[in-house]
């Protein structure tokens, strides 16, 4: 599929299609409506201003045009108020306009750009909207399958904004496509896809984008002493692996920042000999989450090319009962040196980021973020609308909140405090894998604050973020990508 820039007026597009945001306060006898209105012959005020459209976000119509216009269809789009129009309208506005002209078998897709956002920042998120809004979870199906695809996408902006507009597509289509490739991982099952498949992607990627790659095997981890997430590993015949990418900055020196991102990798999480109701455990397919939001932001940076390091770890197992796994008051030795008494086995993910936090410091993180869907507990909290952020350092936290704001995703910081940290205490190690049945979230996140020492630390909990519970126009149901895009503004505002 290609995408392309115009700067012709909409009278004069093309497409199949073209769609037009259309906000609250427009109407027919101002503006670009008033143009189209006037040349398609009153077409448009039969529709703009009825209970069609009012402009709303979520509001969406066809318009057949007969004449007056070089298309057949116009597509309207709410997109709500003029004065609050955002990046995240923008994203809505490209993903509901991709969607429905699809669902209505268009080859070609126009959209006009009108708002007072920067031409470059309004078409990146316009043409992540496109990307992500156009991402099925149907890789497995062999009918009902959405497999219409559009020859040519273009935005159309004035002259003098093509410039900007172009650079925003380039950058939108990067991040939008990383996000669809951390969703299509997610997406996989644990027979499709396990710890060294996923290394198999990883190096993929790798060698695609001109990343470095390496993958401890089981063997590897044992020399390094990492015998917390070869404890979660035990119980499965699929090796554990602990995947790293790394990007190094152009003009890197000694004194470059060297931010390491490291994601939970479970490529299915049973609970092991803690075993989970069968109930929904379907869903632990997406138990690495965090580790392919990891390999989709390394794919974006890979071709974005930051000025700081970047280390891209995914400690990746697959949590299993069986006559060899670890059981309920076992002693693990982490690579850190603390050991760990495990009271629960599915409390797995703190376990291997405990040996990847010291991996990533070893390796010479100067700053860390981690990605986990680490604890039910989250959604409790947080229901499935923001992601819960921990740190250690609160300027850090900034930063990254920061991102977050710049990338739409909803991030909500939690406590962390040494109360807490106090119900980790064990009786016969340093430390045990698990609280009291109270701030689940919370003590999984002081857990890992004891692997990362001075560092520099945030760490993002997405269990209820990670995955879109249904359909909606801009965006299919399935995995959603959580955390990517973020991770893409964090490095590049470094
Ligand atoms: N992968 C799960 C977290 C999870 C649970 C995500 C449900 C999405 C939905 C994690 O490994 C886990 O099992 N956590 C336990 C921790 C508990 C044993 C302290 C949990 O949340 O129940
Ligand atoms: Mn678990
Ligand atoms: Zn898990």
């Amino acid at each position: 599929m290609d995408y392309s820039v115009w700067s012709c007026t909409v009278m004069d597009a093309t497409a199949d299609v073209v769609a037009i945001p259309v906000f609250e306060c427009d109407s027919v006898s101002e503006g670009l409506l008033a143009n189209l209105n006037e040349a398609t012959g009153g077409l448009l005020a039969d529709v703009v201003g009825t209970d069609e459209m009012r402009g709303k976000a979520g509001d969406m119509a066809f318009v057949h045009v007969l004449k007056g216009l070089k298309t057949k269809r116009l597509l309207l789009v709410g997109v709500g108020n003029f004065d609050e129009f955002s990046t995240l309208a923008a994203r809505r506005f490209g993903g509901s306009a991709a969607r429905t002209a699809r669902k209505k078998g268009a080859k070609t897709l126009a959209l006009a750009l009108r708002s007072e956002l920067d031409p470059m920042v309004s078409a990146k998120a316009t043409v992540e909207g496109i990307v992500m809004g156009l991402f099925e979870m149907d890789a497995y199906k062999t009918a009902d399958k959405e497999d219409r695809v559009f020859t040519e996408i273009s935005l159309i902006v004035p002259e003098k904004d093509r410039e900007a507009a172009e650079k925003g597509l380039q950058a939108g289509r990067i991040v939008g496509e990383s996000v669809n490739v951390t969703r299509m991982l997610s997406n996989e099952p644990g027979l499709q896809l396990t710890p060294s498949g996923l290394a198999a992607r990883a190096q993929a990627v790798a060698e695609e984008f001109g990343l470095e790659f390496d993958a401890l095997d089981e063997a590897r981890m044992q020399e390094m002493g990492m015998g917390a997430i070869l404890g979660v590993s035990r119980g499965s015949d699929e090796e554990a692996r602990m995947i790293v990418l790394r990007y190094t900055a152009p003009n890197a020196d000694e004194h470059t920042e060297t931010v390491a991102l490291i994601g939970k990798g479970l490529t299915f999480d049973t609970g092991g000999i803690s075993l989970k109701p069968a109930e929904g455990m379907e869903k632990m397919k997406y138990d690495m989450s965090g580790g392919s939001a990891v390999i989709g932001a390394m794919r974006a940076l890979a071709q974005l090319k930051p000025k700081v390091n970047v280390i891209g770890m995914i400690a990746s197992a697959e949590n299993m009962p069986s006559g060899k796994a670890i059981k309920p008051g076992d002693i693990l030795h982490s690579m850190e040196g603390k050991t760990i008494e495990v009271l629960n086995t599915d409390a797995e993910g703190r376990l291997v980021l405990a040996d990847a936090l010291a991996y990533a410091r070893q390796l010479g993180a100067t700053c860390m973020v981690d990605l986990a869907t680490l604890t039910g507990a989250i959604s409790i909290a947080l229901g499935t609308v923001y992601t819960g952020l921990f740190t250690s350092d609160q300027e850090w936290a900034d930063q990254v909140l920061a991102a977050a704001k710049r990338a739409d995703e909803k991030m909500w910081q939690m406590p962390l405090d040494p109360e807490y940290s106090k119900l980790l205490k064990s009786d016969i190690a340093d430390l045990k894998n698990i609280g009291n049945k109270y701030g689940g979230s919370i003590t999984a996140a002081a857990f890992l604050k004891e692997f990362v020492a001075d560092t520099p630390w945030v760490h993002l909990d997405i269990a209820g973020t990670g995955w879109n519970l249904d359909n909606r126009p801009y965006h299919a149901k399935g995995p959603s990508g959580s955390g990517v895009r973020t991770l893409v503004e964090l490095v590049m505002g470094m």
